[in-house]
């Protein structure tokens, strides 16, 4: 039924507006003509606007602003990223939900909402995640080690660079989790995973993109540092092209992080930082370290040249420009 569907909204959407007949759709999808009838009306229910032209056939008028897994799957071209899609109207944590299902779900499955109510950033900060925006996590199952995850957040920030540049933005990565526009926060990522000592089970790859809707949406003491694709663009972008394009890159990155060694992801990293070569204070849970950002370790952490001269990798922590 649902592949039925895929193929009909992307016959649909591919007719320039002209009318396409039932019988057409029917020889496509070797289906009965009543049972186009049938697709149709389960589509509009779902509040698609499909006119019916007596003689002529069907016209797609317009799709619901909604990332519901047809339509995400129609303009897909990823063979492992969102062959499973569990789309939510509205969620606690995508993140928290992906957890629970991630054992037995295959590799590539994507948990999406249209709105969080407990949004998770890391270290335990609130995550506000209003309808316009992009809140997604993709089950990974790499066999890798666990000191190996934190390349993970690397690679979704190349994916999401990446999907920004072709909208026309000119984004920057911040370690370790952000990436910026103009120097402002426009997406956050929140790599958790499950692992036995020697082996990861899975990780949940959570991305959070501020899409369409205007910062003024957000807390006011995170508002003059966070930013929205809307908001730097001046317009709504196509919400669903942009998931597809995200996970056609994620699943390229992602690709290459499996097969290949991970240096020349990490100089694509760098190439795209706004953090190597600044000042930076990195504070974590037990100490606040003050250096030079020099570069990028192979396990995803930052290399400080300290005020001694001496150098040091820093895991994780709270990057603060000095
Ligand atoms: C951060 O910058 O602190 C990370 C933010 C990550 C937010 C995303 S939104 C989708 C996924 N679900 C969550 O609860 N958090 C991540």
């Amino acid at each position: 039924m649902e592949n039925k569907k895929i193929e009909l909204i992307r016959l649909l959407s591919q007719t320039d507006g002209k009318p396409i007949s039932g019988e057409h759709i029917g020889r496509k999808l070797e289906i009965s003509r009543t049972m186009v009838w049938k697709y149709i009306q389960s589509l509009q229910s779902q509040g698609y606007s499909i006119i019916s032209s007596p003689g002529k056939g069907y016209i797609l008028n317009s799709v619901p602003d909604s990332l519901l897994p047809e339509l995400v799957q129609a303009g897909l071209e990823t063979d492992i990223l969102g062959t499973d899609i569990r789309h939510n109207a509205e969620l606690e944590s995508t993140n928290d939900y992906a957890k629970t299902i991630a054992k037995y779900a295959k590799e590539g499955t994507v948990v999406v909402a249209e709105v969080q109510k407990k949004g998770r950033g890391r270290k335990g900060f609130d995550w506000v995640s209003p309808r316009g925006g992009v809140w997604i996590s993709i089950i990974l199952k790499p066999s890798i080690v666990p000191a190996d995850a934190s390349r993970l957040t690397l690679v979704g920030g190349l994916a999401v660079v990446d999907s920004l540049k072709s909208i026309g933005l000119n984004p920057s990565l911040k370690w370790p989790n952000d990436v910026l526009v103009n120097g402002k926060k426009i997406c956050g990522i929140l790599t958790e995973m499950e692992a036995e000592i020697d082996r990861v089970e899975y990780i949940v790859l959570g991305l959070g993109i501020n899409l369409n809707f205007n910062t003024d949406m957000l807390p006011e003491e995170i508002q003059d540092g966070s930013t929205t694709i809307s908001d730097e663009l001046g317009t709504y972008v196509d919400r669903l092209e942009f998931v597809c394009s995200l996970l056609y890159n994620l699943e390229q990155y992602y690709i290459h992080f499996k097969t290949q060694p991970f240096e020349e992801l990490m100089e694509r990293w760098i190439d795209s930082s706004d953090t190597i070569g600044r000042n930076v204070r990195i504070v974590t849970p037990s100490k606040m370290v003050d250096g030079r950002a020099i570069g990028i370790t192979l396990s995803g952490g930052l290399l400080l040249q300290k005020n001694d001269s001496s150098t040091e990798e820093i895991m994780s922590g709270r990057c603060i420009y000095s």
